[in-house]
């Protein structure tokens, strides 16, 4: 087992291959944390506290005239407020009588074989073929009113430790939780850096690198959503981290809805991370003798910097998060209607564009938003999810009949959780809209949204949504979300529980995805929410890919897949070719470099192939049968940034290798062109020091192209590609 237990020192080690975890209930009782990073010698690394008398930072009372004794500075595994530690705190309660100062003291503890889950969220699962371990530490408040068992769980092949927190009510009064953070980790020493991830609406996810001065550092969201502007992943490295060197840690937040990770650099440079639920929209009543299960963080640990470090997300997401069928299997290159035609089309239109598509090698065909209800544009009929047959000329089994007739699968999208007040269902229940009694809602998109909290609201747009499904033959769902959340209030709950509406407005999703994802088992879903605003680790248990960003510009891809990758593999982006000028920056790049793009994803199309050139459609039958020649490669081998596009000078590179060292696959785009320009190599990654390898004709030692590089082509027009495969030479 990787979870070692010392009883005498009640010292508590969790191994995985590469990294190493620690914790003590000291002599108080209270539960230190002593260790995350490298892994090392099972010791106690609690002899790295320093106690001096601290001015200013009071002593909890058993520590009787201990002054050097204060949990203002000691490591804590779950800090509490009101305990004396006046940092940010991953728990705030308020008790019965109001109060809300709050201690905790280790109760006992348990381990189990295997990797926990949790009710109605999502979790990293175990597979047979990793180990994994669960260990519960129990800790009691002192005024003995609930537990607070923190879960951990330890993935040792994964490099993989995950925490969760279930707050457990045993007094007979109800508990409020106003603030529950997922985990805590305390730092004792180390100057750090951190990595965010921020944006907007089509520009999700660019990275940003900040050095940690004292004082607070968050980033969050309070929009309901995981959101476009900040991502629930955060990376803290030491400050000479690079992509090959150095020591880094992620921590990724399994949570679609309010989040808020925190960096606290302290008076003694002690550094604290926090994540979890955002606490402004939060206060969740606990009513004796129930639980509340705060949602998972995934953590990791290199010591061979960044790009190991996403390596390990991208193969524990892939494996051991994503779910189903799609996990293994090849997903279809499709092609789907949204920027080619928007809401401008009839049956017979979207059966020519299936047509073209398919002749094309294209091998699923989506039709997205303006199939239902009275939706001629963005501004009605979200709620109704009806198949409009008079703008289809036929039924939905019809049509789909007609796309397989081509030899193609075909996909629908939907909004679940959206509704306009020009619709019949608004018109019939206009509470089950989130909207507060005696104010008039925010209006987004022109649109409100449903109440996912409640179920009956849920149950019915669950029921039509399968009726449409199974009007048809339908093999794929795009399940989309076009604003935040606002105005949050639910009819069904009485007042001291309005605090709970964003929360269960999540839990309701996942409730719905869940059933959705059980009845439909070979369904694959792809989520969306104006592109990349819910692009979290929570939605990937549902839908194994995201539409990354509506801005669909390959230039601008470049930096929003980049910042993607740090936390998430690339089989989880979706990614398509679409048509230029790109129709959110006017850009023209190559067809061949939109591929390229398009390729490090999901792939697929996004236009009109009636409007191309034979040239292009020829150009693009190439390209679908070289992504089904390097997917396995693309889909499934380690992932390696060469070059930052934000920053490099003329080239951009990422690159593609088999675990085995076998092949690789180089993808470089020329940001820049300058006439008489100096030469451009490529360092490359993960091939096999002693072997031969193969490129483009030429033979190279692996160790010469890893060292020295591989020389680039020179580009010839602007914002050229290459996709250079670089394969072992068999038989030496
Ligand atoms: C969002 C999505 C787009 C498209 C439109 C349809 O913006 O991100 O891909 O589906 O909605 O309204």
């Amino acid at each position: 087992m990787a979870i070692l237990f010392d009883s005498t020192s009640r010292l508590f080690t969790l191994e995985t291959n590469h990294s190493m975890y620690q914790m003590k209930a000291d002599r108080y009782g209270v539960l230190l944390h002593t260790w995350f990073g490298m892994k090392g010698s099972v010791f106690d690394y609690s002899y790295l506290i320093s106690y001096a008398d601290r001015g200013f930072s009071g002593n909890p009372y058993e520590a009787e005239d201990e002054r050097t004794y204060s949990l203002d500075v000691l490591p804590q595994e779950y800090p509490t407020y009101g305990s004396g530690d006046y940092r940010s705190s991953a728990l705030k309660v308020r008790y019965p009588d109001g109060t809300t100062a709050c201690e905790l003291r280790y109760a006992g503890h348990k381990t189990l074989e295997g990797k926990y889950a949790l009710p109605g969220l999502p979790a990293i699962y175990a597979t047979e073929d990793t180990k994994a371990d669960t260990l519960v530490i129990t800790l009691e408040d002192t005024r003995h009113c609930f537990y607070v068992h923190l879960y951990y769980g330890v993935l040792e092949e994964l490099d993989m430790i995950t925490r969760s927190v279930r707050i457990e009510n045993h007094s007979d009064a109800e508990i409020y939780l106003e603030n529950v953070q997922s985990t805590c980790i305390d730092y004792l020493h180390g100057e750090f850096d951190l990595h965010t991830f921020y944006g907007r609406h089509v520009k999700e996810r660019n990275y940003q690198r900040m050095t940690l001065r004292h004082g607070i550092q968050s980033v969050g969201s309070t929009r309901g959503t995981s959101s476009h502007q900040y991502n629930p992943f955060l990376i803290l490295s030491g400050e000479d981290t690079t992509e090959e060197n150095g020591s880094c840690y992620g921590f990724s937040f399994l949570y679609s809805g309010d989040f808020l990770g925190t960096a606290e650099y302290d008076q003694y440079n002690q550094t604290r991370i926090l994540l979890g639920i955002h606490p402004d929209n939060f206060c969740y009543c606990v009513k004796p003798g129930e639980s509340f299960y705060a949602p998972e963080v995934a953590m990791a640990y290199s010591h061979n910097g960044l790009g190991e470090l996403s390596r390990i997300y991208h193969k524990a997401y892939r494996n051991h998060l994503c779910r189903g069928k799609w996990t293994a299997t090849r997903r279809p290159v499709l092609l789907n209607s949204w920027e080619g035609i928007y809401f401008d089309f009839n049956g017979e239109k979207l059966v020519k564009m299936a047509k073209d598509a398919a002749e094309l090698g294209v091998e699923l065909f989506v039709m997205d938003d303006g199939w239902f209800g009275k939706r001629e544009l963005d501004v009605s009929g979200l709620g109704d999810w009806i198949v409009n047959e008079k703008k289809l000329g036929c039924t939905l089994g019809e049509l789909s009949d007609q796309i397989h007739d081509l030899g193609m699968q075909f996909g629908i999208w939907f909004e679940p959780e959206g509704i306009n007040e020009d619709s019949d269902l608004y018109r019939a229940h206009p509470d089950w809209a989130l909207q507060v009694p005696g104010k008039s809602p925010c209006r987004s998109r022109q649109q409100l949204l449903l109440d996912f909290s409640r179920e009956d609201v849920r149950d019915y747009i669950f029921s039509h949504i399968c009726q449409v499904l199974d009007s048809a033959k339908i093999e794929y769902l795009k399940w989309d979300l076009n604003r935040s959340l606002s105005d949050l209030y639910s009819a069904l709950l009485p007042a001291d529980r309005q605090g709970e509406v964003a929360h269960r407005f999540v839990l309701g999703l996942y409730d719905m995805l869940e059933k959705l994802t059980q009845r439909y088992p070979d369904m694959l879903i792809e989520g969306c929410s104006g592109g990349g605003g819910r692009f979290d680790a929570g939605m990937l248990y549902y839908t194994p890919q995201i539409w990354c960003s509506d801005d669909t510009d390959a230039i601008e891809r470049l930096s929003i897949q980049y910042g993607t990758s740090f936390g998430y593999p690339v089989s989880t982006m979706g990614s398509h070719v679409s048509k230029c000028p790109n129709e959110q920056t006017g850009r023209n790049t190559p067809i061949n470099t939109r591929a390229t793009v398009a390729m490090s994803g999901t792939f697929g199309y996004e236009l009109d192939v009636n409007e191309m050139s034979e040239e292009d459609k020829s150009i693009v039958r190439s390209q679908i049968d070289e992504f089904k020649k390097y997917y396995d490669l693309i889909q499934y081998g380690d992932y390696y940034r060469l070059t930052n596009p934000d920053t490099a000078e003329s080239y951009h590179g990422w690159e593609f290798a088999a675990a085995d060292g076998s092949e690789a696959l180089l993808c470089i785009v020329a940001l820049q062109i300058h006439p008489n320009g100096p030469g451009c190599w490529m360092k490359v990654k993960g091939l096999k020091p002693d072997s031969i390898y193969t490129v483009d004709g030429k033979e190279y030692p692996g160790d010469v192209l890893m060292n020295g590089g591989l020389l680039l082509p020179a580009a010839t027009e602007e914002y050229e590609s290459f996709r250079i495969h670089i394969v072992e030479k068999m038989g030496i």
